[in-house]
């Protein structure tokens, strides 16, 4: 069994996402996606419109996850790719050879897939005049 994992915060699920979790787990059999939490978030001064049990949720019910798990650190990494024996991680291609994903290649397979063009959480956020995300105050 070939094992994915892949990273995000998925707020206000769309088809970028959805094209990105069907090619991941066409890359193996068993497909993991790691969530930010809403803290993890607010520690990168972003909040998501979703809160982190909603977005949960909504990635449970995509045919192509098989489990969800928090993010909750940007040190959990390599703890998440052996907790669940990951082979590949998997990430769209704005991380490419980003050192946080780059350091993981001691461990498993890294590849990064092309962004589905013309689509982000950010884009609806600003069409759909919802709040953008916001700076906490620290
Ligand atoms: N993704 C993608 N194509 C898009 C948007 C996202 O392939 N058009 C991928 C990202 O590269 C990432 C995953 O989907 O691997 C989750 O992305 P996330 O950052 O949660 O979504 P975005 O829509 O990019 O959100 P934002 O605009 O807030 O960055």
């Amino acid at each position: 069994m070939k094992r994915i994992l892949t990273y995000g915060t998925y707020d206000l699920l769309h088809y970028g996402h959805i094209r990105l979790l069907k090619r991941a787990k066409a890359m193996g059999d068993y497909l993991v996606v790691a969530i930010s939490t809403d803290e993890f978030n607010a520690l990168k001064g972003k909040k998501a419109y979703h809160n982190y049990e909603t977005r949960k949720e909504m990635l449970e019910a995509v045919r192509y996850v098989d489990l969800v798990i928090p993010e909750t650190d940007w040190e959990q990494k390599i703890d998440d790719v052996k907790t669940y024996a990951i082979d590949t991680v998997v990430m769209g291609s704005d991380w490419t050879d980003d050192p946080r994903f780059e350091c993981l290649r001691d461990y498993c397979e890294v590849v990064y897939l092309d962004r589905t063009q013309g689509i982000s959480t950010t884009q609806i956020k600003k069409e759909l005049n919802l709040p953008q995300e916001e700076l906490f105050e620290s």
